[in-house]
């Protein structure tokens, strides 16, 4: 793949030309996972739809150069942005002739830029409040917790049923304090796909006057359609009194390219300690409704070019296939004995456990795998059983029929390999190790032992753990978790042993451990 010891230096000696510098960056990809094709069930969107993605290209790199940093300088970019979040905010229940006619947002660069904002217009609109909390089920998006780290608010942990997957709304209620400023739930949430009673917790925010932020970074583009087309959607928008924010992908279900999220406030004034404003320097007077200050326009005519072209028309059609998916993926599990769905699909999320001892999730996930199938792994938490997890999306339609043979044959392959069976010291010593007990040479020593070296010498590390893994959304990082073997040879092709080491270790340590792990992959190529 690498064909040139300068390859893979960013900065050579002598320009390189063109066509060799794509033909490097093509020659990288192919170690990465497929984004296309229907067979990886996390991390990508993939409507499937042919011409998209040009057209999305097309548009992203019209406005790249682009800069949202003053909207007044560059208007084009302001009408798209306006014009997203009107879509967004019509889909979800506000604009002209709603119950929320005066919705207002702003995009922002993914999920967790929208969720870190929340919290902040939330904390700021309390100046009154000194140490300002939120009240955050254990099932929302992580993206809380590094909000409420990165923005000095304590989280206030809710429980969930361990049957249902939901927080009640007297549990969130029992949670809130006077100093608490936000009352999340999520529509749903990323690891099972369960939309939470949106309506009885924001009844309960607003009874306390608290904010209430709906989640619906995942599930915010698909659940108005599965509702048209018949699918018994309890109401989670701004159709529900108490509701003041929601936050919708447009880089998950609307299909975008990565980097655009909206972020909607029922009202104007609920918005504005979003802002920042700063004109007390000798420079430019700064005012940024979001965390980035110069922004790429890229994303954003990228996203707008996506919405326009696939239409409301488009996003039913595409809902419909994944919402027959998700159907066909969830009889496929149901069919395998030993297998148990975590919840009745209710969105575009399938979830299983094992109840079979001698089957090992962990296991399966690099069976899988080795079939071409990429799950994503989620550890133990709690009452909560380890699992698998699938996104699904509109591109998986076609290949559902083949997902069941190789899932039973996945089963069958994993039964006979038997569960991973860690040294009993090494899991004595997850379960006893204290993160701070933790020193480089321990962390070299355990990487080592299971096979996760630094990255290989000479070449740029892609398509390893660090990849959208462990600190965005996986627990037990992207990468390591799902069986990935690194371009640069840094990670193993089975990943079953790391996992169940990660498993047995509390999740202070899992933390810690990624962190090393990842950090071990991060290392400069000269
Ligand atoms: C419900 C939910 N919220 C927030 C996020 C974070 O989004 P991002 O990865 O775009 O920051 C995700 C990502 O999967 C999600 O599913």
């Amino acid at each position: 793949m690498i064909d040139d010891q300068d390859t893979g230096r960013a900065l050579p000696e002598r320009g390189v030309p063109a066509e060799r510098v794509l033909r490097e960056i093509r020659g990288l990809r192919e170690g990465d996972r497929p984004t296309h094709g229907g067979r990886l069930f996390a991390y990508v969107y993939d409507p499937a739809v042919p011409g998209l993605d040009e057209l999305a290209a097309a548009a992203h790199a019209g406005s790249a150069h682009v800069n949202g940093l003053d909207p007044t300088a560059f208007p084009s970019l302001l009408a798209m942005e306006n014009a997203l979040v009107g879509a967004a905010a019509r889909l979800l229940g506000g604009g002209p002739g709603t119950t929320a006619p005066d919705v207002v947002g702003s995009v922002t660069s993914g999920g967790t830029e929208s969720l870190i904002l929340a919290v902040k217009a939330a904390r700021d609109a309390r100046p009154d409040v000194a140490e300002p909390r939120i009240a955050v089920p254990v099932t929302a998006h992580a993206a809380f917790a590094k909000a409420a780290h990165y923005l000095r608010v304590a989280l206030d942990p809710v429980p969930v049923d361990p049957d249902t997957l939901r927080p009640s709304a007297a549990d969130v209620a029992a949670a809130i304090r006077p100093d608490t400023v936000l009352v999340v739930c999520s529509a749903p949430s990323y690891a099972h796909g369960v939309i939470d009673p949106v309506a009885d917790i924001a009844a309960v925010a607003e009874a306390a006057g608290v904010r209430c932020h709906v989640d619906a970074c995942f599930g915010g583009w698909t659940l108005p359609w599965l509702r048209r087309l018949g699918a018994p959607v309890p109401p989670f928008d701004f159709a529900v009194d108490g509701v003041t924010s929601i936050s919708v992908d447009l880089h998950k279900y609307a299909y975008a390219p990565k980097g655009v999220s909206v972020l909607l406030h029922r009202e104007p004034g609920l918005r504005a300690p979003q802002y920042f404003a700063y004109a007390d320097w000798p420079g430019y007077t700064m005012i940024n409704p979001v965390i980035a200050s110069t922004r790429s326009g890229g994303p954003i005519a990228a996203a707008y070019a996506t919405l326009r072209h696939l239409g409301e028309d488009g996003y039913l059609r595409l809902a419909g296939s994944t919402r027959d998916a998700v159907a066909g993926l969830a009889d496929a599990v149901r069919g395998v004995d030993g297998l148990r769905l975590m919840a009745e699909p209710e969105s575009t999320v399938v979830c299983f456990t094992s109840v079979d001892p001698g089957l090992d999730l962990f296991v399966l996930v690099d069976e899988l795998t080795v079939r071409g199938w990429h799950t994503q792994p989620q550890l133990t938490y709690g009452e909560l059983p380890a699992s698998v997890h699938l996104t699904v999306t509109a591109s998986v339609a076609p290949r559902v029929a083949e997902f069941g043979p190789d899932l039973a044959d996945a089963v069958a392959a994993a039964r006979a390999a038997g569960p991973v069976e860690l040294p009993p010291e090494l899991t004595a010593l997850a379960a006893t190790l204290t993160p701070d007990a933790l020193t480089p040479e321990l962390v070299a020593g355990l990487a080592a032992g299971l096979g996760l070296g630094g990255p290989a010498s000479g070449g740029p590390v892609a398509g390893g753990p660090a990849d959208g893994g462990p600190v965005s959304g996986g627990p037990a990082s992207g990468g390591l978790a799902d069986g990935g073997a690194g371009a640069g040879g840094a990670v193993p092709d089975r990943t079953a042993t790391v996992n169940a080491l990660l498993n047995a270790a509390p999740p202070a340590l899992r933390e810690r451990l990624l962190v090393e792990f990842v950090g071990l992959l991060q290392r400069p190529t000269y």
